[in-house]
Parts: structure tokens; sequence; C-alpha cells
């Protein structure tokens, strides 16, 4: 039958590479949300929308021609016939990507979008901000995935490597949690959804971790 696991987590709190790792060792596919709200920014800052006006965003976000693959072992996303897997990454989308995050019309769009990768896939595990509360609240397994500041800052840090001085990371990754927190309220588990905190665990011991609730 089907199985969907949906987890939610912050910036940083390790969910992207902990819940890709869970999918490859159970067979599962792998849907990267944040994935789907930067390929929008992506094709927001190519068309040249104006992030200040709010139904242009929406209509481009609407307009996106997004595709992205569900195989943990070879993530890739499209805009069109573009490949913009690691364009996507980039920091001026990671300080663009609010635009379309707090959008509301946007986000029921992709949220709409979610919904149907998950209903077309067997078995997935889906990341992201609002999966357990909104894209998929009957999921049969449901995970907030927490940490620290200082683990969610130092792992950041050493993804994004020597490019940025710590202190620029470390605003960057505190001013989207604050205007992330303004669209979803990730940061509190809700009714039936468990908290699994990484803080203290290896990379290893939190995809045992997941990979043990689902298993149960
Ligand atoms: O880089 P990080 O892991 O923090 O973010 P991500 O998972 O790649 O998601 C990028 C951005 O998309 C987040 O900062 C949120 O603003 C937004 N997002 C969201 O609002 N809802 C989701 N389900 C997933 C991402």
């Amino acid at each position: 039958g089907r199985l969907v696991v949906a987890v939610d987590g912050p910036s940083g709190s390790g969910k992207s590479s902990v819940c890709r790792a869970a999918a490859r060792r159970l067979g599962a596919e792998y849907l990267d949300t944040g994935a789907m709200y930067r390929a929008a920014t992506w094709y927001c800052l190519e068309t040249g929308v104006d992030f200040d006006d709010e139904s242009a965003v929406a209509v481009a976000v609407e307009e996106t021609p997004l595709s992205l693959s569900t195989d943990p072992d070879h993530q890739k996303v499209w805009v069109g016939e573009s490949d913009v897997t690691h364009a996507i990454r980039e920091s001026r989308i990671s300080e663009a990507v609010s635009a379309v995050a707090t959008n509301r019309q946007a986000r029921s769009v992709l949220i709409a979008e979610q919904r149907r990768l998950i209903d077309a896939a067997g078995f997935v595990i889906a990341e992201g901000r609002d999966i357990t509360t909104v894209v998929a609240p009957d999921a049969q397994v449901r995970v907030l995935l927490t940490a620290s500041a200082e683990a969610r800052l130092a792992r950041r840090g050493a993804e994004l490597g020597g490019g940025q001085s710590a202190e620029a990371l470390q605003r960057q990754v505190i001013e989207r949690d604050v205007r992330d927190s303004a669209a979803a309220n990730f940061t509190e588990a809700a009714d039936g959804v468990a908290v699994l905190d990484s803080s203290e665990l290896s990379f290893e011991e939190t995809v045992d971790s997941l990979v043990g609730r689902i298993e149960s």
C-alpha cells in the first residue's frame, strides 16, 4: 500500500540530507519541497518579476514550468529546459525565496503540486516546513526534525564552506528563520507529530532514528 512520511524542520536541521539518506536506505521516493520554492524563486528572478508586487509573484509561480525528480539518488530540478539543480542553491535565491514563501497564493499553487506528487508516489518521504500540518497531515509518519540554533548554524557553515563570513551566514539563517516563521510555524510540533532532536546526534544516528520510526 501507500506510505507517506512527512518531515518538517527549520533551516540547517539537516532534514534534506537526513531524509534523502533515509529514502535511499528504504527504497522510498524523496520530495524536497524547499527545492520547489527555490525553483519558483529562480523563475521569478529570471523573468524579472517585481518582488513587491504580490499578484505578479503569484502569477509567475503559477506559470513556472517546474519539474523535479523524486529519486533520492538523482536529485534534479528543472524549470522548462533549464536544469536549475545547482542554481537554486545560490545565495541570491536564499535571499529572495521568502517573497515566494510568504505569498499565500503562491503557496497554494505549490502545495497543490506537492500533494499531486505525493499522491503519485507509492512510498515517499516528503520534507519541508508545512508537510506535517498542511500538505500531508494524514501522513502515516509525521516528524519534526529540530536542532539547537548552535547546531544548525554549525551545519549550515560546514555546508556552505568558506564563501561567506560566519557572521553573514548567521545573519542569513536567523533572518530567514524569522521570515519563515511568519508564514508557517514549524518550530513547534503539531498534535501527533513526533519530535526528533538531532542536536546531540551524528548524521548516521539521526538517519537511524528516522528509519526506525518509519519501520515501526
Ligand atoms: O536552505 P533550507 O534548508 O533552509 O531551505 P529549503 O528547505 O531549501 O527551503 C527554502 C525556503 O523555502 C525556506 O526558507 C522557506 O522559506 C521555503 N519553504 C516553505 O515555505 N515551505 C516548505 N514546505 C518548504 C520550503
